[in-house]
């Protein structure tokens, strides 16, 4: 069965359409009906780095990308009336005007993207959500990564260097080695900690028990991304005093507020109350949030 619902559907039967609208109009995020595929290529297995090109008069829009944002993207023109999917900034150059999306083929609209050719034009809204906060300056930092959840933290890297900081070290954990973009990753500004729940390459374990076994002093500031039970297992497993911000990964329809279909419960100031992910993150305070 197709999981994709019409947008009309969402549109009449859910959230007030000024609220919409409210987040479309706002000066820094715009729906771009002009992205064009630059390059599209294989980083091995089914992860793929798509290379998208603003127009031109959309340039300053690339200010506003930042690490943890996001963007919806309609992955094949030629079937408008399915959801946007959302993804990750996984770079950004301001001055070539593009910027990367780092991504894995799981399912329909993503093996359309992975068919995409240069020169191919695709839509999108950008850029949405929070970001991860920058540490002050001297601050160590650690990056968790499950799998595709690389993705945000590629650009925080990026993000680190630029600042100055020092260079953070990257769990990047996988459940085989090709779920390991390694040639890629180890030219970024990151002392890589690779780990595999098969042992196919680097630590033998989930990449939580890699990072207990190599230990976060408190002064350290984390940010992680990838599923539920790793954010779980991190929040569980690092001491109280570390700051841990993570990028989560909800299923989003429209990704702007609207359908209310990305809430998660969270606890602030001692009291629970549901936040959406695609408009109050997808950055939160990992220790604040309650998973299910
Ligand atoms: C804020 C945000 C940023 C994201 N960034 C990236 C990124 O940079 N690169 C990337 O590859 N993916 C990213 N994702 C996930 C990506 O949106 C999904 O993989 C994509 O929508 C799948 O579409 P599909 O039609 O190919 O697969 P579908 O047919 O929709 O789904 C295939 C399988 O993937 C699961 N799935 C779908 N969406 C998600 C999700 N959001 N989280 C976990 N499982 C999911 C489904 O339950 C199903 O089992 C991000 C998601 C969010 C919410
Ligand atoms: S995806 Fe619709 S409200 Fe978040």
């Amino acid at each position: 069965m197709q999981r994709d619902l019409r947008l009309s559907t969402i549109v009449v039967t859910s959230y007030p359409i000024r609220n919409r609208l409210a987040v479309i109009k706002s000066a820094a995020v715009k729906a771009l009906s002009e992205l064009t595929v630059a390059a599209n290529r294989s980083l091995g297995g089914e992860i793929r780095l798509l290379t998208l090109k603003v127009p031109h008069e959309s340039l300053p829009l690339l200010e506003h990308v930042h690490a943890g944002r996001f963007m919806m993207l309609r992955c094949d023109e030629s079937e408008p009336y399915r959801f946007r999917r959302p993804f990750s900034f996984a770079s950004v150059d301001v001055e070539a005007g593009s910027f990367d999306i780092y991504f894995k083929v799981v399912g329909e609209q993503t093996r359309r993207l992975a068919d995409s050719t240069p020169g191919a034009q695709l839509s999108g809204v950008l850029p949405l959500g929070n970001a991860f906060t920058m540490p002050p300056p001297g601050t160590p930092t650690v990056l968790v990564a499950g799998g595709v959840g690389v993705a945000p933290l590629l650009l925080m890297a990026r993000e680190l260097a630029a600042a100055k900081l020092p260079r953070p070290r990257l769990y990047f954990g996988g459940s085989t080695s090709g779920d390991l973009t390694l040639d890629y990753v180890s030219k970024l500004p990151v002392e890589v900690h690779p780990a595999t729940d098969d042992g196919s390459f680097g630590f033998h374990g989930n990449i939580v028990e890699t990072v207990a076994s190599e230990g976060v002093a408190e002064d350290t500031r984390v940010y992680a991304c990838g599923p539920v039970p790793m954010l779980k297992a991190l929040a569980e497993m690092l001491p109280q005093a570390v700051h841990v911000e993570a990028s989560l990964e909800e299923v989003m329809a429209c990704g702007i507020g609207a359908c209310y279909g990305c809430a998660v419960r969270t606890d602030g100031l001692g009291y629970e109350s549901m936040k959406l992910v695609c408009r109050d993150g997808p950055v939160f305070d990992l220790r604040r949030v309650r998973f299910g």
